[in-house]
């Protein structure tokens, strides 16, 4: 039975745990990023939806939003689903047995389209719980469509992601006293954070796709409740326009948006709209030229590419279009 399988996949994952805290002592050293691939459409084109902020077994409007992303994700054949973390809503989740697993994903995402590869970062709600447990492959034999990492590459054929573990980066989760983190695996802090960021630059610097795309839960810049993440514009917005990063792609405002900035052609785009929104903040130091779109209600994104195009669109939970943004390669490139 199932279950079974599931009680020896944990013991094996605890005894792995403690080899690695083991050897954790001695020397610190991080894995390297696992690097997948992803074959685009065999014209070349590929196309994705992208959520956030979602698992809420299906409360304040996941299902209507799950609902949609099944029309529109058949409508555009989508390859894969991109989901940009605070998967497991309020804590993430308790263990590999956790029911939350299957009552906020596999019971709520069952359109047909949606029955593709998921790639999903952690949020800083799903740090709260078992973070071994979330990104343990044993997951994938309950629903094969999940895979959760904490930073690891996609090899898209004419894109590049790169996900990103962006937790770990804001001070303020070190000293909140309300909630407890799943820090395993992530200390010493400092080293945990530079490994990451080099191995991010070797990745960067190596790729040749046409176009690059990094994903992390936490906004670079964002006009909405959360606003601005001051650690990642100091230390990973630097790297993403050194290596001409077209968009970085993140949750955690539950909202959807779209910011250009005139320093960088890097598109800033938040679809962090899986369920629970309507905050009502609008963080007003936005200029309207690069606040291109902000939404605080419901709703997901789409990415859309071809070698010389790309097109994101945000959807609403009626699968409205409440925003479009098109690029060409060549012009979008030439800085
Ligand atoms: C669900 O979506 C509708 C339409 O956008 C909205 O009016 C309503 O407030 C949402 N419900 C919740 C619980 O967010």
């Amino acid at each position: 039975m199932a279950s079974h399988g599931f009680y020896s996949k944990s013991q094996a994952s605890c005894i792995g745990v403690a080899l690695l805290f083991c050897t954790s002592l001695v020397i610190p050293s991080f894995a390297e990023p696992e690097r997948l691939e992803h074959p685009a459409k065999g014209d070349g084109s590929l196309s994705c939806l992208v959520v956030g902020d979602w698992g809420r077994r299906g409360f304040y409007n996941q299902s209507h939003v799950a609902f949609q992303m099944g029309k529109i994700g058949e409508k555009l054949d989508i390859d894969f689903v991109v989901s940009t973390g605070d998967n497991f809503y309020d804590n993430g989740l308790t263990g590999l047995n956790d029911q939350a697993f299957e009552e906020s994903f596999t019971k709520i995402y069952t359109a047909t389209s949606l029955q593709k590869q998921w790639y999903s970062v952690l949020g800083n709600h799903d740090y709260r719980g078992d973070v071994e447990a979330q990104v343990h492959p044993a997951l994938r034999m309950v629903d094969s469509r999940w895979l959760c990492l904490r930073s690891f590459i996609l090899n898209a054929e004419i894109a590049g992601f790169f996900f990103v573990d962006t937790t770990p980066f804001v001070n303020d989760y070190f000293t909140d006293m309300d909630h407890t983190y799943d820090w395993r695996g992530v200390t010493p802090r400092k080293a945990y954070l530079d490994s990451l960021l080099k191995d991010l630059e070797t990745a960067l610097s190596g790729s040749t796709e046409r176009w690059k795309i990094v994903v992390g839960h936490h906004a670079i810049k964002s006009a909405g409740y959360h606003g601005d993440t001051k650690e990642l514009n100091d230390l990973l917005l630097p790297m993403l326009k050194a290596y001409n990063v077209d968009m970085y792609v993140n949750g955690h405002d539950h909202c959807l948006e779209h910011i250009s900035s005139l320093d960088s052609p890097i598109q800033y785009l938040t679809s962090g709209a899986g369920s629970k929104a309507w905050r009502g903040d609008l963080n007003q130091h936005y200029e309207e030229d690069d606040l291109r779109f902000f939404y605080d209600g419901q709703g997901f994104m789409s990415v859309q590419l071809t070698k010389n195009d790309a097109g994101i669109t945000f959807y609403n939970a009626f699968g409205k279009i409440l925003h479009e943004w098109k690029a060409l390669k060549e012009l979008h490139s030439a800085v």
